[in-house]
């Protein structure tokens, strides 16, 4: 997708082939900048820190940091410590070992001496894929957009939390790819954009990208969902996953499960936008089962913005020392989800319907 008119993806190989460079997730929308990323410790810490994030995003960048690792050693004690180094920096997105088993199957039988450049080639081509599944995640969730629009013949408004958008992918976003192939086929949307606390996604990266994108949005609290649901407001939501389980538990940004019980009272379809790639075929209940990361609670205590003088700071909202708690991701149970919208096609979120559509 295009910022200030240029297309971008989320990450790409310096023209050297020496590093990757990533946009830094960490200053917009403030400012637009790149990051370098030559090696292993620095993609740990860019995955971390959240210099790049988004389930698909941060198994792209775990596969070239893989690659980037056995630049420097690749027989197989070195292979295993970066692996286990890149699947232990953060817990929840499943698309982080997806990314490390495929390249680490594709490497592993190959003789040391061989193992970097082939690692480097399968990250640039599951980069390639994201692209492609996000698209055709676009293709079939548009249909679901175009229906309301023919049944209410006004803009369809679309209800949407974090960032589930190109900024978390390689390219198109997952929940985002729909309304980006509506808007881009004059279909008239309108998004409402969750905040999404506390490390503001939404307000930050997802009103970035589709005001860059020019697509119609307004952002709310997180709080705002239920009473815009109530009168009538939000035809649709869609939202993105981090992990979805074989019997269609999804874990997703903190707050996605409160949009989905305010979605299920107000009978607002609430859809769930992901590749096949965030699927943990090896659980089944959510709950019990996925790990849910806790992360620092200064991101609760204190906020980063732009003052009126145009600079950027960082300022505390609590009295000083308030126990502050952090989890960042919450699981919606497959019985509130109306269905999901793969790179397959459409589905319901049941254990059968699933294992159908991926069979
Ligand atoms: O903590 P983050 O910013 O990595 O969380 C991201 C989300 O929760 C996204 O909505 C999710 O990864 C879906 S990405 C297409």
């Amino acid at each position: 997708m295009k910022v200030d008119g240029r297309a971008y993806r989320t990450i790409w190989p310096t023209p050297d082939g020496a590093a990757i460079e990533v946009i830094d997730q960490t200053l917009l929308p403030h400012r637009f900048a790149t990051r370098r990323i030559e090696n292993l410790d620095r993609a740990i810490a860019a995955i971390k820190t959240m210099v790049v994030r988004g389930a698909p995003l941060i198994g792209a960048t775990a596969a070239y940091g893989l690659a980037l690792a056995l630049r420097s050693a690749a027989d197989d004690d070195a292979l295993e410590s970066a692996y286990r180094g890149l699947l232990a920096a953060r817990p929840t997105a499943v698309n982080l070992r997806c990314a490390l088993d495929d390249v680490r199957a594709v490497v592993a039988p190959l003789a040391p001496t061989k193992r970097a450049e082939a690692a480097w080639a399968r990250a640039g081509a599951l980069c390639d894929e994201d692209v492609a599944l996000n698209r055709r995640i676009g293709e079939v969730g548009l249909p679901l957009i175009e229906a309301i629009w023919r049944e209410r013949g006004r803009p369809v408004n679309i209800l949407t939390h974090c960032n589930a958008g190109w900024l978390a992918c390689v390219d198109w976003g997952t929940a985002t790819a729909p309304i980006y192939l509506a808007h881009d086929r004059g279909v008239p949307v309108h998004v409402y954009v969750d905040e999404t606390r506390p490390r503001n996604q939404g307000a930050a990266l997802t009103a970035f990208e589709l005001g860059q994108h020019g697509v119609p949005h307004t952002v709310v609290v997180d709080s705002a969902g239920g009473h815009l649901m109530q009168r009538g407001r939000v035809d649709l939501t869609i939202v993105g996953a981090d992990r979805i389980t074989a019997r269609g538990d999804v874990a997703n940004k903190i707050g996605a499960y409160l949009k989905a019980l305010a979605a299920r009272a107000n009978r607002v379809p609430f859809y769930v936008a992901a590749p096949h790639t965030s699927i943990d075929w090896t659980i089944l209940d959510g709950l019990a089962e996925i790990e849910i990361e806790e992360r620092d609670p200064a991101e609760v205590t204190h906020i980063v913005g732009r003052l009126e003088d145009g600079g950027v700071a960082r300022v505390e909202l609590t009295p000083p020392r308030a126990a502050a708690a952090n989890p960042a991701f919450d699981v919606t149970p497959a019985e509130l989800i109306d269905g999901f919208i793969t790179d397959r096609g459409l589905c319901a979120a049941r254990e059968q319907n699933l294992a159908a559509l991926f069979a």
